[in-house]
């Protein structure tokens, strides 16, 4: 019988029943709901709302009914509607009325808020540590590859050289932002305890909300406004937002390294530790892991599209549908958190083929740009420059000659500010070192970069 039945004269439907439940999917607020309950026993204590005895005894079967979960020796039963139903049942099969007490002043509204509240920071502060590993994974990374010379790219075509070094810390700068967002967010649900809000208008016993917030480790202070804090979903929202952000970020990683791995490119190679193979073709070697990352990606997008769905068009307060948030929700967090702690291993597993990417760095012209800085560096206005290097870039394709194999007096006739120190100039490995700026391939920029990324996501 589901705690609210009493003035119903029929029984509830059980197919409306367990369309309506919601247990199989937010039993795992449990422990959340716990460390709620216990706060909201404590104020009621505290306030003088309950006699001390009778918060004492639920503060404490609260925390016997953690322990006994995370011993495994608390049976949830599925039966129930909801976590939060099973909670108050539980709590008063051990306690008899007194168990009955705990739901003073409060609504399963601000109570299921605070539990998924309570929750979220749990994640985010997971999402946190385990973003710092991935990004730590990839500077470790970086640091072997500081002088591995690889195309860089714009549209696809070979555009300058670049090291894989300074390629992975694109990445780390992709995820550095997914921390902040992580941790911005921490702050914001922080800020918002809703417990004290009842099922939207409060109460009329005298609660103390700040107090409640004081015995909740994580959070820095309660609602402002009680319709608001049990209707506001912009946190799953946000979380979501980030998630799905993220994924992108690593679903563009797994992309590129799919592409890098495959028989055109040979740009790196996949340990057997990442890889798959095929049931028919014997040769096959595939990149299924890079891929499901990618194509869990479009999940992501797809549960933070429905949460902003379910959102639209809510009327204030609660109403039911703010009950599939958690799914949405829940599925994100676990998906994504599974592509986040792959990373490291992801990264270990990428053998990188330095001497392709060097060779690849042959064809293309990724030289070119040096080229026409050479004649700018003599005098020459840099469009006029960019003139010449394209005027002998077409002459070597014409030629089937790349800019090195010319020689001087080829070079001359396009330009008489050609001398033989050209060579050095549009040498691969200079141009990468040439460019030791903020931010830049060369590997002492690099190294800046790292620690400039070890010290931010601190
Ligand atoms: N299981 C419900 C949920 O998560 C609990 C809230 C019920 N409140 C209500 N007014 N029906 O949304």
């Amino acid at each position: 019988m589901a705690i609210w039945s009493n003035k119903f004269h029929e029984e509830m439907s059980q197919d409306a029943y367990q369309f309506n439940q919601s247990i199989q999917v937010d039993y795992r607020l449990l422990d959340a709901d716990l460390r709620g309950s216990k706060a909201h026993a404590q104020m009621l204590g505290h306030q003088g709302i309950l006699d001390l005895e009778e918060s004492d005894s639920l503060v404490k079967e609260l925390e016997q009914m953690r322990q006994d979960y995370a011993a495994g020796t608390l049976a949830v039963d599925f039966t129930t509607e909801d976590v939060h139903s099973f909670i108050e049942a539980e709590l008063t099969n051990r306690l008899g009325t007194i168990g009955k007490k705990v739901h003073t002043g409060r609504s399963r509204n601000d109570q299921v808020a605070t539990a998924m509240r309570i929750y979220v920071l749990d994640e985010l502060q997971d999402f946190i540590k385990h973003s710092q590993a991935a990004i730590e994974a990839i500077l470790t990374k970086a640091e072997g590859h500081l002088d591995t010379i690889m195309p860089g790219y714009t549209h696809l075509q070979r555009a300058q050289p670049i090291t894989y070094a300074h390629y992975l810390l694109a990445y780390a700068q992709m995820f550095s932002r997914d921390l902040s967002r992580f941790s911005d967010l921490y702050d914001r649900v922080a800020a918002d305890m809703p417990l004290g809000a009842g099922a939207l208008a409060t109460s009329t016993y005298p609660i103390d909300p700040f107090y409640t917030n004081d015995q909740l480790a994580g959070f820095t202070a309660p609602y402002i406004n009680s319709i608001d804090a049990v209707s506001n979903n912009d946190y799953a929202i946000e979380f979501l937002s980030d998630l799905a952000m993220m994924s992108m970020h690593m679903s563009r990683y797994a992309e590129e390294t799919i592409m890098w791995s495959s028989q055109e490119f040979r740009f790196i190679s996949l340990k057997d530790t990442f890889s798959t193979g095929s049931s028919i073709m014997p040769q096959k070697k595939n990149a299924d892991i890079h891929e499901l990352m990618r194509g869990k990606t479009g999940r992501v997008y797809g549960n933070l599209m429905s949460v902003l769905t379910i959102m639209k068009g809510l009327p204030l307060a609660y109403n039911k549908d703010l009950q599939e948030i958690k799914e949405q929700l829940f599925d994100g967090i676990d998906h994504v958190k599974a592509m986040l702690t792959l990373l490291p291993g992801m990264l270990e597993a990428t053998i990188v083929n330095k001497d392709v990417m060097y060779k690849a760095c042959g064809t293309g012209f990724l030289n070119a740009t040096d080229c026409a800085d050479y004649l700018t560096n003599k005098g020459m206005a840099f469009r006029d420059a960019y003139q010449v290097s394209g005027d002998l870039v077409g002459y070597c394709t014409e030629n089937r000659k790349s800019l090195e194999e010319l020689t001087l007096a080829e070079y001359q006739e396009f330009s008489a500010l050609f001398d033989a120190d050209i060579y050095d100039a549009i040498d691969l490995k200079n141009c990468v070192y040439r460019r030791n700026v903020t931010g830049g391939p060369a590997p002492e920029a690099v190294t800046a970069a790292i620690a400039r990324v070890r010290d931010i996501i601190k």
